[in-house]
């Protein structure tokens, strides 16, 4: 029998009606229209569908729906959507980071977190960030590229 589900996504209440056997990831592409997190392994294992939940990086595919009541939900959309948009989008750009693309939008969400929490990671350090996603187009070296531009630009004064 389907439950309602009240949480915040993007700071965006909302309510779904949610199976018992839904995931987050159902929620968010299929309830609620945002398709950033990606379905790719299902299991937990490749970063595609990355979200923050509570300030903590969350594998939405491996998610119950009914886990996540009253919690406060950030996705890929947020970087674009904040004004102006979060700096590791057009370092992205520019490093050319990245071929399919596929896996990008759960490392854009677990490169922000890192960001967030370390504002001068060393090469390293985001690696380390970044280790649990996979990229099967081997774009590893640019992506890293592009955080290191992203932090350089969040460290420079406004
Ligand atoms: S699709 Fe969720 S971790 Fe791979
Ligand atoms: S760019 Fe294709 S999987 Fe990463």
């Amino acid at each position: 029998m389907p439950a309602s589900i009240a949480f915040t996504v993007n700071g965006r209440p909302v309510e779904v009606s949610a199976e018992p056997e839904d995931t987050l990831l159902d929620l968010l592409r299929n309830h609620l229209g945002l398709t950033g997190a990606r379905f790719g392994c299902g299991a937990g294992q490749c970063g595609a569908c990355a979200v923050i939940v509570d300030g903590e990086l969350k594998a939405a595919c491996h998610t119950e729906a009914g886990a996540i009541a009253g919690a406060k939900l950030t996705t890929v959309e947020a970087l674009s959507a904040s004004s102006p948009p979060h700096p590791l989008i057009a370092a992205f750009l520019e490093k050319q980071a990245g071929q399919c693309g596929f896996c990008l939008n759960g490392i854009l969400v677990s490169a922000s977190l890192l960001l967030e929490r370390n504002r001068e990671p060393s090469r390293a350090e985001i690696a380390e960030a970044l280790d649990w996603h996979l990229c099967r187009c081997g774009a590893h070296n640019r992506i890293l590229n592009a955080v290191e531009l992203a932090a350089s630009r969040l460290k420079e004064p406004a």
